[in-house]
Order: C-alpha cells, then sequence, then structure tokens
C-alpha cells in the first residue's frame, strides 16, 4: 500500500501554486490584502481537508485488509519521517534481487533492458515543469504576464516620463541667459529639422516662413540677431499666428531654442545668404542692422 503525503504537505504545495499562479495574473503582490485571494486559499484548504479525510477512510478500509507482515511493514513506512523517507525514495536504487522483477523481455547480444523507475527528484521536476508550462501559458494567454509588446510600453512610458521629470529639472536658456555657441548647431540643426524645416524650407531659405538666410527681417525686437532669433521662437510672432510661440506653448524648451537660435544665427552670419536664384525665397521686411 502505498505512503499518502501529510495534509500540511499537501497544504503547503496547493498554497505555493496558488500564490504563483496569483503572481502571474496580477503581476505584483498587491493581492495578498485582497479578500478573494484570501476566499481561494480558504476554499482550496477545506477541499484539501476533505481530500485527506476521504483518504484516511479509503486508507483504513486496505489496512484492515492487509497481512500481518503487511500492516507492521507499512506502519514502519508510516513512522518514517517525511523528508527524510522522501530523500530516500528520491535516490532510491532497485537491488540486484528486484532487478528479475523489471527485466523487459528483449535483449541483444546479452545486454538486457531493465524497465527501471525513472528517479523521483527526476519526475518531480518534470511535474513542476508541467504545471508551471500550464499556468504559464495561460496566464499569457489571458493576462499582459510576459507580453514583450506590453513590457516594451511600460519601459518606454517609464523613460518618457524620467527624460519629461529630467527636462522638468534641468535648467533652461531664458532670453536673458542664452548665448550663442558653435557647439550648439549641430543640435540647434536637429531641432530645426523637427519643428521648423517645413515653413523656412531647407537650410532655412524660406518658404511659407520667411528666408532666415537673408539679410531682411519682418519683425526685430531684439538688437542682436542671436536673441532676436531667441525671441520670435520664444514668442511667436505678433503680427502672424503661424509662426506660433514654440517656447511659451511648451513645445520647445528653452535649450532647444537656445540650440535652433545659434543654428539660425549660423545659417544666417557664417554661410552666404540663399539668394531667390539658388531657390531661395525672396527678401520680407526691412534690412536688419544687428548689434554684433
Ligand atoms: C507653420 C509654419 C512655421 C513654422 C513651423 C515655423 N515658422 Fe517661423 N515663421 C513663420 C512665418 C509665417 C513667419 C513670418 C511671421 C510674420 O510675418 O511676422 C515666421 C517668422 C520666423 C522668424 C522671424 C523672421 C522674420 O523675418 O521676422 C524666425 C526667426 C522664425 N520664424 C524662426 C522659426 C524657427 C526657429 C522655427 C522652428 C522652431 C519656426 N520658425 C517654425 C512660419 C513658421
Amino acid at each position: 500500500m502505498k505512503k499518502r503525503n501529510p495534509v500540511s504537505i499537501t497544504i503547503l504545495a496547493v498554497l505555493l501554486i496558488i500564490i504563483v499562479a496569483y503572481y502571474l495574473f496580477v503581476q505584483n503582490f498587491t493581492y495578498l490584502t485582497s479578500p478573494l485571494f484570501w476566499g481561494t486559499v480558504f476554499i482550496c484548504v477545506i477541499i484539501v481537508m476533505i481530500q485527506n479525510s476521504i483518504g484516511d477512510l479509503v486508507e483504513n478500509q486496505k489496512f484492515l485488509k492487509l497481512s500481518e507482515a503487511e500492516k507492521s511493514a507499512y506502519l514502519e513506512e508510516k513512522s518514517k519521517p517525511y523528508f527524510k523517507a522522501l530523500y530516500e525514495s528520491a535516490f532510491k536504487k532497485q537491488s540486484v534481487s528486484e532487478e528479475k522483477d523489471i527485466l523487459i523481455d528483449h535483449g541483444f547480444d546479452g545486454i538486457m533492458e531493465l524497465d527501471n523507475q525513472l528517479p523521483k527528484w527526476w519526475l518531480g521536476l518534470f511535474y513542476f515543469g508541467c504545471a508551471f508550462c500550464a499556468i504559464y501559458m495561460a496566464s499569457f494567454w489571458l493576462t499582459d504576464f510576459a507580453h514583450p509588446v506590453k513590457e516594451y510600453d511600460d519601459e518606454y512610458k517609464m523613460q518618457t516620463a524620467a527624460v519629461a521629470e529630467y527636462m522638468k529639472n534641468v535648467p533652461q536658456a531664458t532670453l536673458e541667459t542664452a548665448v550663442f555657441s558653435e557647439d550648439n548647431v549641430e543640435a540647434g540643426k536637429e531641432v530645426f529639422q523637427t519643428n521648423c524645416v517645413t515653413c523656412h524650407g531647407e537650410g532655412g531659405r524660406g518658404g511659407i516662413g520667411p528666408n532666415l538666410t537673408d539679410k531682411y527681417w519682418i519683425n526685430q525686437p531684439e538688437k542682436t540677431l542671436f536673441k532676436n532669433v531667441f525671441w520670435m521662437v520664444e514668442n511667436g510672432s505678433p503680427n502672424n499666428p503661424t509662426m506660433q510661440a514654440w517656447g511659451k506653448n511648451g513645445v520647445v524648451s528653452g535649450n532647444d531654442i537656445q540650440n535652433v537660435a545659434a543654428y539660425v544665427y549660423h545659417i544666417n552670419q557664417e554661410q552666404p545668404p540663399i539668394t531667390v536664384a539658388e531657390g531661395g525665397a525672396a527678401p520680407q521686411g526691412t534690412e536688419a542692422h544687428w548689434e554684433k
């Protein structure tokens, strides 16, 4: 007669499975305070107890039918501590005298095949793997657990939030503090390509917006070219809403305005203007005399 697992071990195993399953579906441990979780635990424990009681009854009935020798062998087996017995059975090997019982009826060249039992530790791992696979597959199909797309989304949101947080705290250039630097021209070019090129054309040659490479300017609120560009991007055009207030509207940060102003300064002062003959827009406004 087979020895049964103690009920405490079964309850522990069931608890473990419930915890793992809940974790896979909820994906954190907040469920530990939920009545649903404890309800599941309660019901499962009751079911295990009932199953155990039925097992007890069946065991008693079977026990009565054993011979005296079998009874004492069984009782001795049963009195062994659970984990000791488990350990021993995990590494149990057939004795030579038992081999004839498990000899399979085919062999070759004198080599015979034995129907050995699989080691218990191997079977245990195998069953655990099967159970885990089933729970994992179920949670994969039914929930967001371990979904690469979902994980990517979460990660992406976290990173953009971190970037936004950083941008909020990093000191931003203002009209007063902004200075021209040759180092910002490259970064400014990128800002220009992203936000401005649709209206001001490739290289600032003009289009919907004025040519930014020539000496003629509609708006001249500031005395230096660099600050003038900063002012325009920060505040937009007072007369023409097509040129929006990129800075005030929060579309472009202070540091990016500083960069793009450096780029516009660069194409206006450090490069020849793009003339009408070269595909540039015709001059608009009046000639500007920028202070250095
Ligand atoms: C939707 C089209 C549009 C976009 C995008 C745009 N602008 Fe403009 N921009 C204009 C228009 C139109 C004007 C002329 C405003 C006026 O008439 O007062 C202008 C004017 C300007 C001026 C002043 C030119 C002058 O002669 O007074 C600067 C400098 C400028 N824009 C820079 C930029 C920068 C830098 C960006 C990108 C951050 C940008 N603009 C994006 C349409 C645009």
